[in-house]
């Protein structure tokens, strides 16, 4: 046997890779699993886009490798998807690399900034990639709670009482994922703020700002921010294209020149195909964005209902393609309780300790499925709740 560096002792297999084969197992014709777990929209990006694709990919001369940083159009796009929804300018030559999704993104920023042993500040409860990827790069880990109390915000008094000294990089989320909790433009000033005084990178990783949200909000738009500020962003939540691993990072040219430092030495670009997809798909308007959030608001609508039935509470205004809410204090085991309904009912709910401590005492709910399949959900669970209830008075009189 061979033995496995040291720095894989630091992570373990991403949960969903490890759950949903377990999940998956359970499906079967008779009875198929409701998977409410993964943000993975279930409807087809734009015609126009897989159009692009399929005529791109027609053509022989477009399958070798690619440049590093995208072709000039797909740049040009997402600079457009800048200025018109978060009224930012963005100079596309320099301040865009477009990635294969920006969850890879987390590592090439990781890579390019963070030296072992330096501090990263990540969000608790929060997307677990960033604390995974920062153990790998030997960083150290360092929480900041999301408080319910603030209604999920960043205790910022805290953070500023806090040493600081040590911090090379903060993960900040917002709309966040898992409570969907939005920021004002004052709360994102005051972190910037923060960032520079302390000079450290705060990047924002944006992926949900098109979803169930009225005021669409970069970092990058913040007084101050070019200095010290990155962001991620995709097309795999916004545009339906979770599959197709399009995203990009933006900021200042410096910072970028950084990361292409790293990524170019990890791939061998975008398939060139995908990259015209990508910008067929960056046209998308207003149309594309109120008929997609029609139909999430819809969802949301069955989502609370299930939730209503598992007696959980949740914030009414959540912005992005799920519903993080609060178990019932008579379930003492959440994740116990998740395996009997996903044993009993075959429908599969996030158990909320995976984005933390904090998270421990909550569920999350994915919109990436229909209301019909909601409301089966709903159905299955309320009959197995009742034939439990069931067993349980018959035990009782027995
Ligand atoms: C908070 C957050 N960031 C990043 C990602 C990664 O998205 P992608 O790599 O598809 O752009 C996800 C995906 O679920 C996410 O929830």
């Amino acid at each position: 046997m061979i033995q496995t560096a040291n720095r894989i002792a630091s992570v373990e297999e991403y949960y969903f890779s490890r759950k949903l084969a377990e999940v998956r197992g359970l499906d079967t014709p008779e009875l198929r699993v409701i998977n409410l777990g993964i943000g993975s929209p279930d409807q087809a990006p734009s015609s126009n886009a897989i159009e692009a694709l399929i005529t791109s990919a027609k053509n022989p001369a477009n399958h070798g490798y690619q440049n590093y940083k995208g072709i000039p159009a797909l740049r040009k796009g997402i600079a457009d998807l800048y200025k018109n929804i978060y009224d930012t300018q963005l100079d596309p030559e320099s301040m865009i690399l477009p990635l294969m999704g920006s969850k890879e993104g987390i590592m090439h920023i990781c890579m390019a900034f963070v030296n072992e042993g330096e501090e990263v500040l990540i969000p608790n409860p929060g997307y677990p990639t960033y604390s995974s990827v920062a153990n790998l790069v030997g960083a150290k880990l360092r929480t900041y709670d999301l408080k319910e109390e603030l209604n999920w915000g960043v205790d910022i008094e805290a953070l500023k009482k806090s040493d600081l000294s040590k911090v090379k990089l903060m993960w900040v989320n917002f709309p966040h994922m898992p409570t969907g909790r939005t920021a004002s433009r004052a709360e994102l000033k005051e972190l910037v703020d923060l960032a520079r005084k302390h000079q450290f990178l705060i990047v924002n990783d944006n992926p949900y700002s098109m979803i169930l949200n009225d005021v669409p909000m970069s970092i990058l738009s913040i007084e101050g921010a070019e200095d010290i500020a990155l962001e991620l962003n995709s097309l795999s939540k916004s545009h339906n294209m979770a599959g197709w691993r399009i995203g990009w990072i933006a900021g200042k040219k410096e910072y970028i020149d950084a990361v292409l430092k790293v990524k170019s030495n990890m791939d061998s670009g975008m398939f060139l195909g995908l990259q015209h997809a990508a910008v067929e798909a960056l046209k998308n308007g207003k149309e594309w964005f109120t008929s997609l959030n029609k139909m999430y608001a819809n969802r949301k609508k069955a989502a609370k209902q299930l939730l209503d039935l598992l007696g959980c509470s949740y914030a009414e205004n959540q912005s992005g393609l799920f519903v993080w809410a609060k178990a019932p204090d008579t379930i003492k085991d959440i994740e116990k309780w998740i395996d009997e309904i996903l044993y009993g009912t075959k429908v599969f709910i996030t158990p909320g300790f995976i984005f933390g401590e904090a998270g421990r005492r909550y569920i999350r709910i994915s919109l990436c499925c229909t209301v019909e399949m909601l409301q089966e959900a709903l159905d299955r669970i309320q009959k197995f709740t009742a034939s439990k209830q069931l067993n349980q008075s018959k035990t009782v009189t027995a």
